[in-house]
């Protein structure tokens, strides 16, 4: 697959200040993008509306005010250029973000880890689009709790970056942070490591060692306790690939990590193809276009809309 053009629109800073995404906020910013986000996407592409052939959206899950708008968006191209239209799971586009730049084929089985501000879920692929969700978080998703945890140590948003830029400032961490231990094998749970690093933070458990040191130890623990789960799902369920996807993906430690545990090949997108695009939610509209799944112009938002 070859990205011709891509353009994101990012709302962070408005968010930022709120420590979140401000669902109202979000649907009003998307209204104001889409015009100008496809405007540049296909002046980077050097293309025009003619050259488009097929228009792949979101439609769940998220927020759905958000979803509302880019679906409204996409049916009104699609109708006036009467193209086919294609709707697609956000986290499948997660995970087809790994073939925008590579071209051989998964093997299948395949495991895939995909961790986002929303999800932290294990997911075996028996072939294109079939999935099966094996574990998933019984609280916090992996990306919400390092935003979380970097409010509480006065850092930015998103606070996965900033934690990652800290705790590689670190010499040593602050020792061994809990992981947490579940019923189900494969699910995972954050909050009470964040209720930990928020005691510590409060000097409610002795001196409270300093933000670089506990970043590296919180990120330790989280990176710990995905790569320990999707390692052991891998070789229980006999995965020829492992993949990595989601936002928290683009973590260096994350990706190092899994690379070292792994029993088999970790395939996993480019850092910046990990977080939010569109070009992951073309990638996984062109396998279902190939398959000739299109939707027709009713198609609805499945803000609940889960894999597996
Ligand atoms: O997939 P994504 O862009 O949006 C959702 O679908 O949620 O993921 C965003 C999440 C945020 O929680 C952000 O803090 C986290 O991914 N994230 C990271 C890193 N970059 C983004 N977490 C850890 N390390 C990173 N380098
Ligand atoms: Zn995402």
């Amino acid at each position: 697959m070859n990205v011709l053009g891509i353009e994101v629109s990012s709302q962070v800073k408005l968010h930022a200040r709120y420590g979140g995404v401000v669902p109202e906020l979000a649907s009003r910013e998307h209204v104001q993008a889409m015009v100008p986000v496809l405007d540049e996407a296909l002046r980077a592409a050097s293309a025009g509306l003619d050259d488009i052939d097929a228009i792949a959206v979101t439609h769940g899950p998220g927020l759905a005010g958000a979803l509302l708008v880019g679906l409204n968006f996409a049916k009104a191209l699609a109708f006036a250029l009467s193209r086919p239209l294609i709707g697609v799971n956000h986290l499948e586009g997660h995970i087809y973000a790994a073939w925008l730049e590579r071209t051989e084929e998964p093997e299948f089985p395949a495991l895939a880890l995909i961790v986002s501000g929303g999800h932290s879920d294990i997911v075996l692929m028996d072939g294109h689009g079939q999935y099966r969700r094996l574990g998933e978080t019984v609280d916090d998703a992996a990306g919400e709790a390092f935003d979380k945890v970097a409010r509480l140590l006065g850092l930015g948003f998103p606070g996965g970056p900033a934690i990652e830029r800290l705790a590689a400032e670190a010499g040593t961490s602050a020792g061994r942070l809990p992981r947490a231990r579940l019923e189900r094998p494969y699910d995972f749970s954050f909050s009470g490591l964040k209720t930990k690093v928020q005691r510590i933070v409060r000097g409610e458990e002795g001196e409270a060692p300093p933000a670089v040191s506990l970043a590296a130890s919180f990120q330790e623990s989280v990176v710990d306790s995905l790569v320990t789960k999707a390692v052991q799902a891998a070789s229980n369920y006999g995965a020829c690939d492992v993949i990595l996807a989601g936002g928290v993906a683009a973590n260096s430690m994350l990706r190092a990590e899994l690379t070292e545990r792994s029993p088999v090949p970790v395939i996993a997108p480019p850092p910046a193809l990990c977080t939010d695009n569109g070009a992951m939610i073309a990638a996984a509209g062109y396998r279902r276009l190939l398959a000739g799944e299109t939707a027709g112009l009713g198609l609805d938002i499945a803000p609940g809309l889960r894999i597996g």
